[in-house]
């Protein structure tokens, strides 16, 4: 008798707890998030979950990296994180345990996310079914596996925190700032990188040529000749929602899987982010990366 009260009560606080856990409004503002994120785009599962259960294969020069599972499955997945924990994780690409993450995991843009932005796709990730699917080690060329060598790498190369709104531009502007750079981190593949696979900011979205996957991924500045310089705020909407560029080609490779993501946005979050993104000042690089990344005509 009374270990049935005691069951009873110990039922209801689990499931007060799980209905405060899994608030709608943020697991649905998480979803979104995660989507405009590319989340799955590498932290998708093998086969046909749709869950977010790890294992896709990342190359890049230093190796193949492969993304963790992130389901709240309690033994392979995130399932026994705290939400300061996965934030941590996020925005200063430090690991459960304390260990230094590799930046094959876009952590130097996520450290732009707000706290709310990050506590509302922990609330999401957390409503998903876990997903009992061990990790896969990464197979990184030595010494670049070393996670002790991160700290050397950080110090030169991650500049964390939160970027404070800029107060001269419009809130549109600083709404599609915020979404290219903390949540849909175009510049991770748009913007070069040196020889220890940092970006050069000083070439911000001029084209990264042999990108991750081999993928080139073309300038995107606005600059007219090589960049996409001659594209409309209209254009760059489209091709956020539909994948097409203005000469009717869709886009491929990584950017295929990026769109897929922000097709489900809003039209007013598209719109701002292309009208930061005509903001950029032009770059002008020598060859036009994406003519390489097209078939040639037939
Ligand atoms: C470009 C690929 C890529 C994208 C995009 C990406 N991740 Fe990851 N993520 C990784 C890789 C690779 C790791 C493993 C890093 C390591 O082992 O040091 C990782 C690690 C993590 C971890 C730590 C998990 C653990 O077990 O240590 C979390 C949490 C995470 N990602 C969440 C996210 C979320 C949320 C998003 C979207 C907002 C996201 N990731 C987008 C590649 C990616
Ligand atoms: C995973 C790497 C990756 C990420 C992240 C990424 N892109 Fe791309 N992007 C590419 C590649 C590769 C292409 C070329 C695709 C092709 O030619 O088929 C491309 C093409 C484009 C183009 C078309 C340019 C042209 O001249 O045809 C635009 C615009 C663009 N990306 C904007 C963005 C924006 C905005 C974001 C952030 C929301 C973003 N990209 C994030 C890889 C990426």
């Amino acid at each position: 008798m009374r270990t049935s009260r005691w069951l009873a009560g110990a039922w209801l606080a689990c499931a007060i707890a799980g209905a405060q856990a899994a608030d709608p409004a943020a697991v649905a503002r998480g979803k979104y998030l995660f989507e405009a994120g590319d989340c799955i785009g590498c932290h998708a599962g093998n086969g046909t979950s749709a869950a977010p259960s790890g294992g896709l294969g990342l190359d890049t020069p230093f190796g193949k990296f492969r993304a963790p599972n992130i389901t709240p499955d309690k033994q392979y997945g995130i399932g026994l994180w705290s939400e300061p924990e996965f934030r941590r994780a996020l925005r200063e690409g430090v690991g459960k345990h304390g260990e230094y993450l590799f930046p094959v995991f876009p952590y130097t843009s996520f450290t732009r996310m707000t706290d709310g932005d990050a506590a509302d796709i922990y609330a999401y990730l957390m409503s998903l079914p876990p997903v009992a699917a061990p990790n896969k080690p990464h197979e990184a060329k030595a010494p670049f596996g070393w996670r002790s060598l991160l700290l050397g790498w950080r110090t030169l190369f991650f500049n964390e925190g939160v970027k404070t709104p800029d107060a001269t531009r419009s809130a549109e502007w600083n709404r599609g700032d915020y979404l290219v750079h903390a949540v849909g981190h175009c510049e991770e593949c748009h913007t070069p990188r040196n020889a220890l696979g940092a970006t050069k900011s000083s070439m911000a979205f001029s084209g990264n040529v042999g990108g991750p996957d081999g993928q080139n991924a073309p300038n995107i500045t606005s600059d007219v000749a090589t960049g996409i310089g001659d594209w409309s705020i209209a254009d760059i909407q489209t091709l956020l929602k539909t994948g097409m560029t203005p000469d009717s080609d869709l886009v491929g490779s990584g950017m295929k899987a990026v769109v897929r993501g922000t097709s489900k946005l809003t039209d007013a979050d598209r719109r701002a982010m292309a009208v930061y993104l005509k903001s950029v000042p032009p770059i002008r690089v020598e060859a036009k990366p994406k003519s390489a990344a097209k078939s040639p005509p037939p």
